[in-house]
């Protein structure tokens, strides 16, 4: 059998050193050894953006980007959008496996009954003017709760963590609806423990103080669906950043406001948002091949287009597509609609996105689902940050119970000034 390891020959010295190789990675550290002289530091890898390091061991969630298959805890997504709901999924991405239904019942009971926020917390809500961005109300709020939870900072805890847990899933749907009813300037709905989570969320959106609300079944299942599709997505820049201010030992309040913040980007969870915009300034489908031109001169990029790990087809786009079919039938079709499959359409023929694999993503179809179903723009983003709050505490809290686990801390190559003389400001 070929042994499981790397040799280098250093061209600087003629040295060779062999590296073992583990799960098909060599660890950074053990470059380090390679130097060209005694007081050289040791080898390093330069590699901005992350796209070819690991850091970490996972057992949550499974990407194959090339075959554009996505899969929680093993389960494929198509099954678990099918079959699952969003609270049975969040159940599943933490615990490693499906729970009975007597555990289903407990932890959506514990999750439920903990939806109310603190007091001061609406008052915070409600001192944001009318018309702020949710997801600036979102993160703010979400380290607000930090100051009444300080017990949560004992991470090491398992108790303490899962009270947080449960706290958190829940808690950022009631903060989710009462920073779209504050941007709205509409008084805040509280929580129904007698609804579904995708029952309520609708609820505390678009009830009405004092009256029944009827929930839409279809609505309902939709929004779960998309809520499924977006729990989580393994290491990626806002769960990264999750894991990256949770290694400091921070509690999973600020380190979820950090998360929610990296998702804000319209690189990332923004996107969705980002899609509407861009098909509103298209404006009519004879615009299209004028803006195909400007995103191929590079001037503008195809939003909802592209991903780092997909390079086939992001599974979640098509699920989402056929489950937007559904909202449409219910709600009415979305004007934009049209645009964005001509668009679509026009896209993958082209050369430009063909040469580099560049496909719909998980936002391009998902904004247009959120406005049928009567969301602002701005929403989207949260709705993402919402779903996606059960795969950031997931995978935090595989990182606090991994020994291998250190804090963050990435070396940089230094190019700036050598050491220099302070000098005088009248001698400058
Ligand atoms: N429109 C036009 N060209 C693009 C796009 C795009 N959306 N995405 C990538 N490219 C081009 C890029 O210019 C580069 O071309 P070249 O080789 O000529 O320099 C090539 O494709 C490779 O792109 P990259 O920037 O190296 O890819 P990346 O892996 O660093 O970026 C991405 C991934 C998602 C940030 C990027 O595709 C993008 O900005 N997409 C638009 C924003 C978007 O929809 N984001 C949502 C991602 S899915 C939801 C989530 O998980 O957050």
């Amino acid at each position: 059998m070929p042994a499981e390891t790397i040799t280098i020959t250093d061209n600087r010295t003629g040295k060779t050193y062999e590296l073992s190789i583990q799960d098909e990675t060599i660890r950074a550290l053990d470059l380090r050894k390679i130097r060209a002289h005694d007081e050289d530091f040791g080898l390093m890898t330069y590699d901005p953006g992350y796209t070819n390091t690991t850091s970490c061991k996972s057992r949550i969630t499974f990407i194959d980007g090339d075959k554009g298959i996505l899969n929680y805890r093993g389960y494929p997504i198509e099954q678990l959008a099918e079959s699952s709901s969003y609270l049975e999924t969040a159940y599943l991405l933490r615990s490693g496996e499906l729970p009975t239904a007597a555990q289903l019942g407990e932890w959506t009971k514990s999750i439920v009954s903990q939806s109310a926020v603190p007091s001061f917390i609406e008052g915070l809500i409600e001192s944001f003017p009318v018309g702020s961005h949710p997801m600036g109300m979102l993160i703010s709020v979400l380290g607000a709760l930090s100051t009444a939870n300080s017990d949560s900072k004992h991470v090491y805890d398992v108790d303490v963590r899962t009270k947080h847990i449960h706290k958190l899933i829940a808690q950022v749907a009631t903060i989710s609806a009462y920073a779209y009813r504050r941007q709205s300037g509409l008084p805040l709905v509280s929580p129904d423990a007698n609804l579904s989570f995708s029952g309520n969320v609708l609820k505390m959106m678009f009830g009405k103080t004092g009256e029944r609300y009827r929930v839409n079944p279809v609505l309902e299942k939709a929004l779960d669906v998309l809520f499924i599709l977006h729990a989580d997505h393994e290491q990626n820049c806002s769960t990264s950043t999750m894991r990256m201010v949770g290694s400091s030992e921070a509690d999973p309040y600020v380190s979820t406001a950090a998360a929610a913040a990296a998702l804000y980007g319209p690189l990332h969870g923004g996107a969705n948002e980002a899609v509407l915009k861009m098909l509103k300034e298209i404006g009519t489908k004879s615009h299209i091949p004028e803006y195909i031109q400007r995103v191929k001169a590079g001037e503008v990029k195809l939003m909802g287009f592209g991903h780092r790990v997909y390079k086939n087809y992001d599974p979640r786009a098509r699920i989402i597509k056929h489950t937007a079919y559904q909202v449409f039938e219910t709600m009415g079709t979305n004007p934009m609609l049209d645009m964005a499959i001509e668009l679509e359409r026009i896209a993958l023929e082209d050369e430009y996105f063909v040469k580099r694999k560049l496909y719909p993503n998980v936002d391009f179809y998902s904004g247009m689902i959120y406005q049928a179903m009567g969301f602002p723009v701005e929403m989207f983003t949260v709705l993402f940050g919402l779903a996606r709050t059960s795969g950031w505490l997931a995978q935090w809290e595989e990182l606090v119970t991994d020994d291998d686990q250190k804090i963050g801390r990435p070396r940089q190559i230094f190019l700036g000034s050598p050491e220099r003389k302070y000098l005088p400001i009248s001698e400058r």
